[in-house]
């Protein structure tokens, strides 16, 4: 589905989230620490988009790397990087989240944003987003929520369920696509529901952070010193 919508991915996320998709990547930044070298693995990586915001934002990003299953997205994603002059600090490469490439602690940072509700297995991503972390790593994870407020929530649900597809469907020219979206979207686990899948997986000191009126939500967690 990805390789099919790439070469209008980047423009629809900007019309369909009003422009914040780009605000809210780089709000992922702040998150991470910004005193040490850090060495970032990015999942589900699409076009790069995630990186590209922590490199242009954190200046203590020494590299890191990007996998995505789709190449049409991944060869988007490398153009981009050539544009921002970030292809010697960046790879982006074909693998699976679930699945992960690396040797264990091997990262200092892992993120995955709008990426966790795509795979066909969110356990097992988090586990391996885990083990991947050096002791002391940080995991952060964008994901669309549900607004608390029901008179939002409402005003929300009749976007994605009615506008957001249609739009979508027709300048992306592939309509299952953007109904696809607004269903994962509404049977997604989100908020506390999400904190303790992440805590499953072994991540302490799990947080919840929700922006722009809850619609979407970054998780923070960390890995143990202990390992
Ligand atoms: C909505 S896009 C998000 C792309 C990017 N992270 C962003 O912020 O725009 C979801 C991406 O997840 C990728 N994906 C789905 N399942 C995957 C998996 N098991 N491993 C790696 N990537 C996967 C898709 O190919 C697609 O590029």
């Amino acid at each position: 589905m990805f390789d099919r919508i790439a070469p209008r991915y980047d423009m629809l996320n900007g019309l369909l989230s009003f422009r914040r998709a780009t605000v809210w990547r780089r709000k992922v930044a702040r998150f991470v620490r910004d005193d040490i070298p850090i060495r970032v693995l990015d999942l589900a990586t699409g076009t790069g988009d995630q990186l590209i915001a922590l490199a242009r934002h954190l200046g203590n990003i020494t590299g890191g790397i990007g996998i995505d299953r789709s190449d049409r997205m991944l060869d988007i994603g490398r153009d981009k990087m050539r544009c921002h002059g970030l292809e010697n600090r960046f790879e982006l490469r074909r693998g699976d989240a679930t699945d992960i490439p690396f040797e264990s602690e091997s990262f200092d940072v892992v993120t995955i944003s709008f990426g966790i509700r795509n795979v066909h297995d969110a356990h097992r991503t988090l586990a391996e987003m885990h083990r991947i972390l050096k002791p002391g790593g940080r995991a952060m994870v964008l994901e669309f929520s549900l607004p608390e407020s029901r008179s939002v929530r409402t005003l929300y649900l009749f976007y994605f369920r009615t506008i957001l597809p249609w739009i979508g469907g027709w300048i992306s020219g592939d309509r299952e696509a953007y109904r696809y979206l607004n269903q994962t979207v509404e049977s997604f686990p989100y908020g506390g529901q999400f904190v303790d899948r992440m805590r499953q997986a072994g991540f302490e000191g799990v947080e919840a952070n929700p922006m722009t009126l809850g619609v979407v939500t970054i998780y923070v967690g960390d890995k143990g010193r202990e390992g």
